[in-house]
């Protein structure tokens, strides 16, 4: 089977992260593109009232609850998505989360933690899916970054490090790819309105996330992956003026180092 992304109707998406902001958002426009969704998160209640709202509006939602750092979770969740909904034509790595503050003061459980879903769950995911995708002739592969992997920036070290593993991963794989009907994309939004700030923002220790006030909503996002199914592309930015993010760091880096101490510091 070739994959013919013209027509997204009766295609499988697996969305993970989709108990909320841009997973819950992208789960939903992919539905209404006539996708058949697979929602992953760990908070089952959530996934099952967005799969109830997709299934009241006519399209086909299915939940399964997981914890995504667990690899043991990983393989059950492809294994029930295949049972249930067939084999997977796309496959949106999305889950993850964030944290501001000085990377010393992190804890190494939560650092673990992050790693374990932003960086193992994704590539684990990816390779998984590859593999399956090239043996049957087709899929594509969305993987959910952040302009943070251009911008190793102070109060998101390790945010940021994660970003850009999986961007450089994507790449590749996608350069892998050129040629063949499996793609390879990696999506980098700016700040979104989600929940991520709630659980990233740090104020024990005084710290805030910048910029939140210019965040714009989870469904721009989704609504720009649903036009990468579409029409697949090495790299998508959210808004697309975040093209400019890859020219900061070695244009005016420098400036960064010196403003370094006054752009995170206790409040
Ligand atoms: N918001 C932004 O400004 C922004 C900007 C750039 C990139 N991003 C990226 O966009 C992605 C989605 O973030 P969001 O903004 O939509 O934040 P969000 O609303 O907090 O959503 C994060 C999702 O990840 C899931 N998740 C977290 N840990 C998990 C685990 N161990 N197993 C399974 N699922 C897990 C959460 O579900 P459960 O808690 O139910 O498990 C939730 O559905 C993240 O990769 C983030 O880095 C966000």
């Amino acid at each position: 089977m070739r994959y013919d992304n013209t027509s997204l109707m009766g295609k499988v998406a697996l969305v993970t992260g989709a108990s909320s902001g841009i997973g819950a958002a992208t789960a939903r426009e992919l539905a209404r593109q006539g996708m058949s969704v697979v929602l992953v998160a760990r908070r089952a209640d959530r996934l099952e009232q967005l799969a109830t709202e997709i299934q009241r509006e006519g399209g086909r939602a299915w939940p399964i609850a997981a914890d995504l750092t667990d690899e043991g979770e990983r393989l059950r969740v492809l294994a029930e998505a295949a049972g249930i909904a067939g084999p997977v034509d796309v496959l949106v790595n999305n889950a993850g989360f964030g944290w501001y503050g000085f990377g010393s003061e992190m804890s190494w459980p939560l650092a673990m933690r992050m790693i374990q879903i932003n960086l193992v769950a994704a590539t684990h995911l990816t390779m998984i899916a590859l593999r399956e995708m090239k043996a049957r002739g087709g899929g594509h592969i969305i993987n959910v970054s952040s302009v943070a992997g251009n911008l190793p920036e102070q109060g998101i070290a390790l945010y940021g490090a994660t970003k850009s593993f999986i961007d450089s991963l994507s790449t590749a794989l996608y350069r892998e790819s050129r040629g063949t009907p499996v793609h390879i994309s990696v999506l980098k939004p700016g700040h979104v309105r989600t929940e991520f700030f709630e659980l990233a923002d740090n104020p024990a220790a005084g710290h805030h996330i910048p910029g939140q006030r210019f965040a714009i909503r989870p469904e721009v996002v989704g609504r720009r992956i649903a036009a990468l199914v579409r029409r697949p592309r090495r790299v998508a930015y959210v808004p697309a003026l975040l093209v400019i993010v890859p020219w900061i760091e070695p244009l005016f880096g420098w400036i960064i180092d010196l403003m370094g101490p006054a752009l995170l510091r206790r409040r």
